[in-house]
């Protein structure tokens, strides 16, 4: 009897131990860009009405999931398979600007193509101007 009770706990505590480890996101895996978008200028002048345009399709199409400053603390963010990542960090803003286009467009698992939602390349790379005043 007492072993049966002993078994059954181990198992309880492997069972926990299984949910806990599910429970964890995804950690970012490497994302591949191919060379001709690595090599994109950004045709978009950062200027004033560039991050004004930024900012509201921001709002509008990423803040939820992104969180309002890119930290990745968006309303829906607890809710993602994948972490949203933090934008503000040095590695992040690294990135060169074809990279983020390229990401924006085609998208991955939780993080939706905008290729067709948003108006053409021009707001993408408005977006991309807004994203860079994250930077710390
Ligand atoms: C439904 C949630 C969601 C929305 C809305 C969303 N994203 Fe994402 N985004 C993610 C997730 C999750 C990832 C990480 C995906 C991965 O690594 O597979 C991501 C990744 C990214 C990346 C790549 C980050 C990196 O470190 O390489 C960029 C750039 C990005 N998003 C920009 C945007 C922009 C701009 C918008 C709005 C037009 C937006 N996202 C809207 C969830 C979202």
């Amino acid at each position: 009897m007492k072993t049966s009770i002993s078994k059954f706990s181990f198992f309880l505590a492997v069972a926990a131990l299984a949910l806990t480890f599910s429970a964890f996101k995804q950690g970012a895996k490497p994302w591949p860009v191919p060379d001709k978008f690595e090599k994109m200028t950004n045709p978009i002048k950062s200027d004033a009405s560039s991050l004004k345009e930024g900012k509201e399709l921001w709002a509008k199409h990423c803040q939820s999931c992104h969180g309002k400053n890119g930290l990745g603390d968006g309303s829906k963010a607890a809710q993602l398979k994948t972490e949203p990542g933090d934008f503000s960090v040095a590695a992040f803003q690294k990135l060169s600007n074809g990279n983020l286009f390229y990401k924006i467009s085609e998208g991955r698992s939780d993080m939706p193509s905008f290729k067709k939602k948003v108006d053409g390349d021009e707001d993408i790379w408005n977006l991309i101007n807004y994203i860079r005043t994250f930077k710390k």
